[in-house]
């Protein structure tokens, strides 16, 4: 049994998806469904009974410690957390209690539940932070990629809150002796991503004849990688990771913000021509820099190709268009992620559902009865 965290959002959806695929295991999904937890994501693998979906927040103690003792999970993936740097800007709080305070929360709790567990499970016990490159903060254009030996210098509320917890999980292991490993990835891209950020945003707007907004002057850096080859590396990491390590996961594939645009126009304009044969190019517009914006971020992911022979499968080209592909196929998961309708998508898929947690975000602490009556199998 492995229990994912955050396994509603775009990343750990597709790692839940995954597991399901490559290991013969039941999945623990517990995520406390903000507006960027989307069980819609999850429909390919919602009839699937190894597929356990618990709806809490990380930082509710009482509730995963008796996650941790219906289930017993031999490893923890914690990818919950609030992930949108923009928002981070304008509501640091929920940051630091998500990312910080949950994150410590989580913890403590698989500290003591593997603290009372035979040697050998104990052994083979993980706790996987799943991480960011933005801890290292902004890179100058001539700098050599972050490696897992760079400092931490986060710049964003969100990078600091990421950064804070990665200390706190590098010291659950230094102190306790917990085995932990930590994954620091670049961006990510493709399917079920939500449309506040850029390369969802941008085709959204694209479509819908609106302006494509580019920060400042668009020469913002970043690092793109391909989701599932993400979720394929921390399964490597999982599998083979050596406790107490960290490693960086990328593509080295550096693009340009207004690149990384006017390609995605380019592939709109092949895919879904706008009907007056211009360009989607024309809908781009410069708007105001992000306060503290990190110029560059880029990673040098060369330990986890050495250690645990991992490398990405797929290419810019190839998965930028079929990342846009799927965005012009899906268009009933845009809509209802766009019209808000995705938070009723269970009661619409299956009819109202009792033991189904609709509505109720307030990860509440009240333990294993409130776990049972928010355990959603279908
Ligand atoms: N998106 C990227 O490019 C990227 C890159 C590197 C690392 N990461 C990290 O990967 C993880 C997943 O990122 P994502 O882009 O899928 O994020 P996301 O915002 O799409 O999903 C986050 C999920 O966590 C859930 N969640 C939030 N607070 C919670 C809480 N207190 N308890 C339980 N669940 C909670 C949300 O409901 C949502 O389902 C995050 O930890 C993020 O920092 C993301």
């Amino acid at each position: 049994m492995i229990l994912v965290t955050g396994g509603a959002g775009f990343i750990g959806s597709s790692l839940v998806r995954h597991l399901l695929r490559t290991l013969d295991e039941p999945v623990v999904n517990l995520d406390k469904l903000t507006y960027a937890g989307n069980l819609q994501n999850l429909a390919s693998v919602w009839a699937d009974r190894r597929h356990v979906f618990v709806h809490g927040d990380i930082a509710d103690g009482a509730l995963i410690a008796g996650v941790f003792a219906e289930h017993q999970p031999r490893a923890v993936l914690n990818l919950a957390a609030e992930s949108h740097v923009d928002r981070s800007i304008r509501d640091p709080d929920s940051f630091v209690q998500t990312n910080v305070v949950g994150t410590f929360r989580l913890l403590e709790t698989a500290h003591a539940y593997w603290a009372a567990l035979p040697r050998e499970r104990q052994d083979r016990f993980r706790f996987l932070q799943v991480s960011t490159d933005e801890v290292y903060g902004s890179l100058d254009s001539a700098a050599p990629p972050a490696s897992e030996s760079s400092p931490y210098a986060p710049n964003s509320p969100y990078a600091a809150s990421k950064a804070a917890a990665d200390h706190l999980v590098r010291s659950f292991h230094r102190t306790y002796g917990l085995p932990v490993v930590t994954t620091n990835c670049s961006n990510n891209y493709g399917p079920y991503q939500f449309p506040e950020k850029l390369i969802p945003l941008a085709i959204h707007r694209a479509l819908a004849g609106e302006a494509i907004p580019v920060y400042g002057d668009g020469g913002n850096v970043r690092d793109w990688l391909y989701v599932d080859d993400h979720c394929e590396a921390i399964a490597r990491v999982l599998a083979g990771g050596r406790p107490g390590e960290t490693y960086n996961i990328g593509a080295t594939n550096e693009v340009a913000n207004i690149a990384l645009v006017k390609l995605l126009c380019g592939i709109l304009d092949e895919e879904r021509p706008r009907r007056d044969g211009a360009s989607y190019a024309q809908q781009i517009t410069f708007v105001t820099d992000r306060p503290g914006h990190d110029r560059r971020y880029a990673l040098d992911a060369g330990k986890i190709g050495r250690e645990l022979g991992w490398t990405p499968r797929e290419s810019f080209a190839t998965g930028l268009r079929k990342t846009v592909r799927w965005y012009l196929d899906d268009q009933d998961w845009v809509k209802n992620v766009t019209t808000g309708a995705y938070r009723d998508w269970i009661a619409r898929q299956y009819g109202a559902s009792a033991d189904h947690p609709q509505g109720d975000h307030s990860g509440r602490r009240n333990g294993n009865a409130a776990l049972s009556a928010h355990q959603g199998r279908i």
